[in-house]
């Protein structure tokens, strides 16, 4: 068996640890003398995988009492729209555009309302996070919008914006359990796992419990309202359970290792490692700003298309695959999520420079 250092930004690497408890577990789980993947949702053995899931979550994020996680499903494009369906109670919000999905977002909620883009940082190709110390924020808006973590352009908030008191939604797919939260600081914050969690298929919702109600637009589908979801705590109709399955392996893996404060220790040493030889490179060189770069994707580029085209090609035959920049963008795009372990992080590194010996 070979497995290779996986910089793919999604799906991407999970802790082998967790994929080998799972393969043991693939004939019989827990006895039960069969898969998770073949078992009623229904069933005792699958409420307690849920239960367990749902228990760790809050444990690690220190999830306050008043907020509800639930387990959905349709990824988190599909909370483009169930965001505003259920929250745009005066079809007005609030969105900051720093990137794609954040763009897809607010494009989304404009089906619903009016959608005020109060900030951007479009003028330079998304490199970086605006002040978001002072927005125009509006008055009637339902709440302010982010995406916090920006997969194809490397960029995360350092500190949330000022919403003079609206309630704030964060897209966290990219930067989910990668560091403490305060989760109190939000209204939502929602994310899908196959970044940072598990396998495609689950999106996590953390959502504060008043945003919770029956006041949805009219036509906002059963399926697609948080009261449905929260009510039938996540099983209102067949959830993903096996996806909900890893996710909670991931969970008790996190724990192991020490939770949320250890995970940012490692991943800011990850990080150093790499944004340390870009900035001493005389070939390589980092796409964002210093302040805002993110600790989870790491775009590149040598300034020559040709010469990105050939790094990626001769790094996937060295065993380091998927470092092939966003189609928007091009270059390299390294995504160093909690489960990359520092020695692929080397690994890169090495081969980085070695690429630089032979190419300058
Ligand atoms: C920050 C962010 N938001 C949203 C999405 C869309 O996720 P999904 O494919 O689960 O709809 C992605 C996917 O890469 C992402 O990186």
């Amino acid at each position: 068996m070979k497995r290779v250092y996986n910089f793919s930004a999604g799906p991407a690497v999970l802790p082998e640890e967790v994929l080998k408890e799972a393969a043991d577990e693939m004939l019989d789980y827990n006895g039960t003398g069969m898969s998770v993947m073949e078992m009623s949702h229904r069933s005792q053995s699958f409420q307690e995988i849920i239960d367990t899931a749902e228990a760790d979550i809050r444990e690690l994020m220190n999830i306050p009492d008043n907020y509800k996680v639930l387990f959905l499903q349709g990824g988190a494009s599909q909370q483009f729209a169930m965001i505003p369906m259920n929250l745009m109670k005066n079809r007005v919000a609030d969105y900051i555009i720093t990137g794609q999905w954040a763009k897809k977002a607010a494009a989304e909620a404009e089906k619903y309302g009016k959608v005020n883009r109060i900030a951007s940082s479009a003028d330079k190709t998304f490199s970086y996070i605006p002040d978001c110390s002072d927005l125009p924020v509006s008055e009637d808006a339902d709440y302010v919008y982010i995406c916090e973590n920006n997969t194809i352009y490397g960029t995360k908030y350092k500190t949330l914006p000022n919403t003079k008191g609206k309630t704030l939604i964060a897209d966290v797919s990219s930067c989910f359990l990668s560091e403490p939260v305060d989760v109190s600081k939000y209204g939502v914050i929602y994310g899908g796992v196959q970044k940072n969690i598990g396998p495609a298929g689950v999106v996590i919702v953390i959502i504060r419990e008043d945003l919770i109600t029956e006041d949805v637009l009219p036509g906002t589908p059963t399926m697609l309202t948080y009261k449905t979801q929260a009510d039938a705590k996540s099983l209102y109709n067949t959830p993903p359970a096996y996806g909900i399955y890893i996710c909670g392996k991931v969970f008790k893996w996190l724990k192991k290792q020490g939770g949320l404060a250890a995970m940012k220790e490692r991943n800011e040493k990850k990080a150093k490692i790499l944004y340390d030889y870009l900035d001493q490179s005389k070939l390589f060189k980092g796409t964002v700003v210093k302040e805002d770069r993110s600790l989870m994707n790491v775009p590149f580029v040598t300034g020559d298309e040709e010469l990105d085209a050939k790094f990626v090609k001769e790094a996937k035959a060295a065993g380091l695959e998927n470092l092939k920049g966003h189609r928007t963008v091009g270059g390299m795009r390294a995504s160093i999520y909690n489960a990359m372990p520092i020695e692929g992080v080397e690994a890169l590194v090495a081969f980085m420079k070695k690429f630089e010996e032979e190419n300058l």
